[in-house]
């Protein structure tokens, strides 16, 4: 019998994916629910050809060099910064990562933290908990209008994408900055301007870029004045396109209304974290991508990436083709 390919895990993953590794591979998995040790980490990867990592997983080139025989890495996400992707196309290993399984839940839930900012829904909750309903109020946590108002829509691609389309099902005029994407957003009856305008003109600015060097701290202090005091701020991309010690101030100080953030930089953030304690900053674990199909389906494509590199085939979803050339 041929000997099965042995691989790292690095937590487990819903049972559709983790059924298929376990058929074809010898799975070493580490069952904690907090991420790996690095130590351990670089002396599991020593005799494994292949991995399957989380965003929370740091792969770099230290930890590419550890791993002699490694013929494939797997990320079980869409976004994939945590990991040197020169080091390892250097070593022509491919690196798998999950797109649209997980847009529409993604963009769901970026439309969700911009509604329930929007409509100060976290506070309501609060107030009822802590016994301060006491009565109907005229003016008790008013908030913004959704329903035709602004939406700026940073980076077009598959969820910025999906979140034009939520935003025009609630009748707003979606502005875009993505160039590149200037057709596809325009199909979707969106308007694509720079940055500046956007920042001056939404509403509401949801973040849908990868992190990469270019939009890391993207939204610094100069844009956040650059937004409406009234506008809220939604970030479902990476925490760090956004300067946060920058958006703090924004917030305390009234630049800005509100922000709704599902990723935040460092991650995750103590109870003690300054942004934590503002009544006017939501902040939800990093769980856009978080419903049972997009996880379900997420696991499925990230261990046939797995299995597509061990075999030497080419990855379904491959973020360094130049491996093949
Ligand atoms: C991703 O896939 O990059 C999300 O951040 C987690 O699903």
């Amino acid at each position: 019998m041929q000997k099965r390919p042995r691989i790292y895990v690095t937590r487990e993953i819903p049972a559709a994916g983790m059924q298929i590794l376990y058929e074809y591979c010898e799975v070493l998995l580490w069952r904690d629910s907090l991420p790996v040790p690095r130590e351990t980490l670089l002396g599991a990867v020593a005799d494994v050809e292949g991995l399957l990592t989380l965003l929370s997983d740091p792969i770099d080139a230290t930890l590419v060099a550890a791993a002699p025989h490694l013929r494939v890495i797997s990320q079980y996400a869409v976004g994939y910064d945590n990991i040197d992707i020169a080091a390892a196309t250097a070593r022509g290993i491919p690196v798998g990562n999950t797109p649209d399984v997980l847009t529409t839940a993604t963009a769901d839930f970026a439309f969700a933290l911009l509604m329930a900012a929007a409509r100060r829904i976290p506070e309501g909750d609060a107030n009822v908990r802590q016994g301060e309903w006491h009565t109907w109020g005229p003016q008790t946590l008013l908030g913004q209008d959704v329903w035709g108002a602004t939406l700026g829509v940073v980076g077009l691609g598959r969820i910025g994408q999906a979140m034009v389309r939520r935003g025009r099902g609630f009748a707003m005029r979606v502005l875009f900055t993505d160039p590149r994407c200037k057709a596809e957003g325009e199909a979707l009856g969106a308007e694509c301007v720079s940055l500046e305008t956007l920042l001056a003109e939404a509403d509401f600015v949801s973040l849908h870029c990868p992190l990469t060097p270019e939009t890391r701290g993207l939204i610094g202090e100069r844009e956040l004045r650059m937004m409406k005091p009234t506008a809220i701020l939604v970030n479902t991309a990476r925490g760090a396109v956004v300067q946060q010690e920058a958006l703090l101030r924004a917030l305390r100080e009234g630049w800005i209304a509100g922000a709704a953030l599902d990723v935040t930089d460092p991650e995750p953030l103590t109870p003690e974290h300054p942004l934590v304690g503002l009544p006017n900053c939501l902040i939800t674990p990093h769980i856009a991508s978080a419903s049972v199909a997009a996880r379900t389906q997420m696991a499925i494509v990230a261990a046939e990436n797995l299995l597509a590199g061990l075999r030497g085939e080419r990855l379904p979803h491959c973020v360094n083709p130049q491996v093949y050339r």
